[in-house]
């Protein structure tokens, strides 16, 4: 099959950042014809391909095929799989192993995994010889809805999450929706707390999807992750590093859910069960300071609910330490709190009268 007949089969999005362009793909099975993707839009031959012990056995031996059968030449590097790994030295050991196999700055990096292995590959990519290509072939709902998008690479220090790292954007995207079927059930519903969030802020027709999504039927999940997709990547085009306020609306919920996740020391939730939370706590500050209709409220916590999402803490959960990780964001600076609220399902703004009480207040009823 040509490269143009493939093309007609996957549903292709172009991100537009400035004077850059790239293509997002998604549709079924897409995993084999990577290498052909990629001669279409990479000039390049050498590449890294960077996965973790997790996906690697599942889908690097299928990636790295559809490379090499493409005339091109990965060498693998696979990291230990989880949050832990995303630090400066792994980040260091990949580039080692690339520099050791003479991987220069005509070769290129392809991530494939979940957003920790795009968040890495990514940063490596940004500085090995000053910046080659990156592209992400996510595996998790929310690195296919959420983190391959935006160009935000990182690792994080004993200090905190992502504090260091580049604005980096992909040259493609290849989002292969079968590779989701592999994915624990838990990894697969924190996805969607930020497609719910993608939701509040900015497309209510798709909360009403949301409202009545039944099972996992491939095209509706297509669907559903090119929707976030463009949501994602419309916020990002129009602010891409976080100067004007309109890519903040994106941390819709997450105040509280990032100080959730550091008060639980990031192991008693995933990130999108502690932004579930975060999203609740949102809802109730909203409420309060915009306006927004308790009614609608309650279909949050609802559709949430489907997605097994937690939308109260465990009784003894320590509200304190979630306090102090809110004082210690970066979003709470000199006084002032930087926190999205929505006036009702489908739109959001920043707001500047939100006080460390309402805060509190939220914490203590949640
Ligand atoms: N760059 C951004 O804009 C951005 C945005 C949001 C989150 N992030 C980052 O993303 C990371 C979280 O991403 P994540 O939730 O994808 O975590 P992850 O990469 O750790 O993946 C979750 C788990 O699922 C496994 N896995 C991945 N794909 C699989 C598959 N298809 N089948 C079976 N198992 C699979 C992984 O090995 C891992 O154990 C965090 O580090 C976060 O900071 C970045
Ligand atoms: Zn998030």
């Amino acid at each position: 099959m040509g490269p143009d007949a493939i093309e007609d089969r996957a549903s292709a999005i172009t991100v537009s950042l400035g004077r850059q362009r790239y293509r997002v793909l998604v549709a079924e099975g897409l995993l084999k014809q990577l290498g052909a993707r990629m001669g279409q839009r990479l000039s390049r031959r050498t590449c890294a391909l960077v996965t973790d012990s997790n996906v690697g056995p599942l889908f690097a031996d299928r990636a790295k095929q559809s490379l090499i059968s493409a005339s091109l030449k990965p060498i693998l590097i696979t990291i230990p799989a989880g949050e832990k790994s995303k630090t400066l030295k792994q980040a260091a050991a990949i580039c080692e192993q690339m520099i050791a196999a003479g991987l220069d700055q005509q070769s290129f990096v392809v991530g494939l995994g979940g957003g920790v292995i795009g968040d890495i590959s990514g940063f490596v990519a940004a500085i090995y010889h000053r910046g080659i290509p990156h592209v992400q072939v996510p595996t998790t709902l929310l690195a296919m809805v959420d983190s391959s998008i935006g160009g935000k690479t990182a690792v994080n220090t004993a200090d905190g999450k992502n504090l260091i790292g580049a604005v980096h954007q992909p040259s493609l995207v290849i989002d292969d929706v079968d590779v989701l079927k592999t994915l624990p059930r838990r990894e697969f519903n924190q996805g969607f707390a930020e497609v719910v969030k993608h939701a509040i802020i900015a497309d209510g027709k798709m909360f009403k999807q949301l409202q009545d999504w039944k099972a996992s039927e491939a095209l509706a999940l297509q669907q559903l992750v090119l929707r976030n997709i463009k949501i994602k990547s419309k916020i990002v085009a129009k602010d891409e590093r976080d100067q004007t306020g309109k890519r903040a609306l994106l941390n819709f919920g997450h105040t509280v859910g990032h100080a959730i996740e550091r008060a639980g020391n990031y192991r008693k939730f995933l990130h999108g069960e502690a932004l579930s939370l975060g999203i609740v706590a949102a809802c109730a500050v909203s409420i309060k300071r915009a306006g927004f209709p308790p009614r609608q409220r309650d279909a949050v916590f609802d559709v949430l609910q489907r997605f097994d999402l937690p939308t109260c803490l465990p009784k003894n959960f320590p509200r304190n330490k979630i306090i102090s990780a809110v004082k210690f964001d970066k979003k709470f600076q000199s006084g002032k709190i930087r926190f999205v609220v929505t006036p009702h399902i489908g739109a959001a703004y920043l707001a500047t009268d939100v006080t460390l009480n309402d805060i509190l207040e939220v914490v203590a009823a949640l």
